[in-house]
């Protein structure tokens, strides 16, 4: 079983195995597409990555046209995603900092985008952050984030493509718990990604106690059949299951 450990020790440990230009994890194709569809329009906003990783998701928006700053908690994260911008400048800026305690401003972008963020915070933590998230988004701006979806968990066994090893933990019991999982890449290596669970009324009471008072767009994710016809050994597996979700919304 793989253990959960510290956040930043795992990335910093793991940060190597997560660089990449082109989609190769499970999450590439199921989630990280439909992340940047619920971004649109992006050509000229100025968008905060909280959780950014090696930058993949901000490379994303950058080319999509937007201004993008990235913001995450592990240095060499950060370190590989500046690496990837001196290879290639793009006009991105990377910062280390813990997306729960920063001050990362106020009212000062149109957009913050946290995709597989929350999955490493514990309630409180998602909470604070989701405020900070309100506070910092320009009236009219909105917020884009990705988490797995509160189900998956408990509806899959501890097999490749992607699963979380809850044990015996139910819905309700699991709920602040802090799992170990793993999510595949198509090359047929995996990446260790951890879990504290939420239950739907976290993420929306989360948004509510933040400010957001407008009714959020909620898209449950999952396999494809064209996923499936383009690899049926990899995607196969996951067919019918709720995957993650993307959930936006707009501060009034
Ligand atoms: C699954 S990775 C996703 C990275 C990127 N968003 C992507 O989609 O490729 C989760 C990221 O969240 C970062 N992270 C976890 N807790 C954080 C915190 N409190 N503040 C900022 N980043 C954090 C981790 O260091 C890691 O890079």
């Amino acid at each position: 079983m793989n253990m959960p450990t510290d956040t930043r020790a795992l990335y910093d440990k793991t940060a190597d195995n997560w660089a990449r230009q082109q989609p190769s994890s499970l999450s590439d194709y199921t989630a990280r597409p439909q992340v940047m569809a619920l971004c649109e329009p992006l050509a000229g906003k100025l968008v905060l990555d909280l959780g950014c990783g090696e930058g993949y998701c901000s490379r994303m928006l950058r080319q999509r046209g937007a201004q993008v700053v990235g913001v995450d908690v592990s240095e060499r994260m950060i370190e590989l995603a500046r690496q990837a911008e001196r290879a290639h400048p793009l006009g991105i800026r990377y910062e280390a900092a813990d997306a729960v305690t920063a001050d990362l401003g106020e009212a000062s972008v149109d957009l913050v985008v946290a995709v597989f963020l929350f999955n490493y915070l514990d309630v409180e933590q998602m909470r604070k952050t989701m405020a900070n998230v309100h506070r910092m988004l320009w009236p009219g701006g909105s917020f884009v984030f990705a988490v797995p979806h509160p189900a998956f968990a408990f509806m899959r066994e501890a097999a490749p493509p992607f699963y979380f090893d809850v044990g015996s933990a139910g819905y309700f019991s699991a709920r602040n718990k802090l799992f170990g999982g793993r999510i595949w890449k198509r090359d047929g290596s995996a990446l260790d990604v951890q879990l504290v669970h939420k239950t739907l009324e976290d993420y929306f009471e989360g948004l509510r106690a933040a400010g957001f008072t407008a009714m959020p767009t909620v898209t449950e994710l999952t396999v494809t059949r064209q996923m499936v016809e383009m690899d049926e050994k990899f995607f196969g597996p996951l067919l019918d299951l709720p995957l993650h979700l993307a959930i936006k919304v707009t501060r009034a």
